[in-house]
């Protein structure tokens, strides 16, 4: 997708703005505090229901006013133009898609691909096993189809049988409900592997790019219990007095992780915060061409203050990996990063919440 205009309201310092990005890259410059990260936190809100740095509740509408309001127009891989406006008051939120009100807030992210770097990416290498589930949802979400209504039974078995434990109930509703955990489970679990295993050839063409000492690359998958060559069915019994006592279900794909392991690395080393992060980098950008092979286009990219962490020679190498995938790309930063100097690429002034366009 190409975005050709974004119109905002009312969000943190920006009062109203306009922007028309380039089709490739883009840029947007200014001090600290001057609103370019803001723009990419509506960008975000369209693509995931909630910016990076929290819900729309937690401060991004702008002070005393009721609500922010988002319009972008973009076009598909068809080239046909799409359109999407939000107005979100915290709690209370209206959306249309191409003129049609929108019933749930899922159904626009599901057009909307957005792909995002920030300043915590780095967590998705270092952080909780969340963080790396997320990631292989969201390609899923967004290149397998059935995925979010497999998902959502898991999620509704998980609930059911987490209300049990909390009641203590140890009827036959709890041997029932650990049946319809493990049948969700397993096409969870698959879907998983298979995204991985396909994401891999990427992992490794990035990898060679961005981080060429480290070696060949190799994935693990950890379901989400212990003893993986027991079925969930099994581990979920032998579990039962443990998630009685927690009142919640402890194992199962909602604690699957995956890790990388690079030929080398030993896998006892730990990663420097810029090794972390190109690293994060590195699974994005894999995801992105993964994306495009699948869907005929890239994500749009957004990039929060990249070059943070990152030495010259890694910020250049990621540019130019950033230029292979075609995508759309937004990116912050104090000023333009001499590496991206001389590089076709459309920047941004911003300014106490004012965008001010490039002169042609
Ligand atoms: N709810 C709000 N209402 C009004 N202004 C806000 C609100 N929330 C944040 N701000 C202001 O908006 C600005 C936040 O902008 P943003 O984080 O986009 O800056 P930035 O240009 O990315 O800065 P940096 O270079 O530090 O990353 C700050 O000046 C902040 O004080
Ligand atoms: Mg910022």
């Amino acid at each position: 997708m190409r975005i050709v205009r974004l119109d905002l309201h009312n969000i943190r310092a920006i009062r109203v703005a306009q922007l028309q990005p380039a089709s490739n890259l883009n840029f947007l410059s200014g001090e600290n505090g001057a609103g370019k990260s803001t723009v990419l936190e509506a960008l975000h809100i369209l693509g995931y229901g909630r910016s990076f740095r929290g819900r729309v509740r937690d401060g991004l509408i702008r002070e005393s006013m009721p609500a922010l309001q988002i319009f972008c127009e973009w076009q598909d891989a068809n080239n046909q133009t799409q359109k999407a406006g939000l107005k979100h008051a915290g709690g209370d939120w209206q959306a249309k898609l191409n003129g049609e009100e929108v019933g749930q807030l899922g159904d626009l992210c599901a057009a909307f691909a957005v792909s995002v770097f920030e300043p915590n990416s780095h967590l998705l290498v270092s952080g909780s096993s969340e963080y790396r589930r997320r990631f292989l949802d969201w390609g899923l979400f967004h290149v397998e189809q059935s995925y979010l209504v497999l998902w959502r039974r898991y999620a509704r078995a998980l609930k059911q049988r987490n209300a049990l434990l909390k009641q203590k109930n140890l009827g036959g509703l709890l041997d029932t409900w650990d049946f319809e955990l493990a049948e969700a489970a397993a096409p969870v679990l698959w879907y998983r592997r298979s995204y991985l295993d396909g994401l891999l050839p990427y992992l490794q063409q990035v990898s060679e790019q961005l981080l060429p000492a480290f070696g060949d690359l190799s994935f693990e998958l950890f379901a989400g219990w212990k003893n993986e060559q027991m079925t969930l069915a099994d581990a979920l019994l032998l579990n039962r007095e443990r998630d009685l006592s927690l009142g919640y279900t402890g194992i199962g794909p909602h604690r699957a992780d995956w890790k990388l392991h690079f030929s080398n690395k030993s896998k006892a080393e730990a990663y420097s915060r810029g090794q972390a992060k190109t690293l994060a980098l590195t699974c994005l950008l894999a995801q992105a061409r993964h994306f495009q092979q699948l869907r005929g286009e890239p994500p749009v990219m957004l990039l929060d203050d990249f070059s943070s962490e990152l030495d010259g020679k890694h910020r250049g190498r990621v540019l130019d990996e950033l230029e292979a995938t075609g995508a759309q790309v937004f990116m912050t930063g104090v000023e333009l990063p001499a590496e991206m100097q001389g590089r076709e690429v459309r920047v941004f002034h911003v300014e106490h919440g004012q965008i001010h366009a490039p002169e042609f």
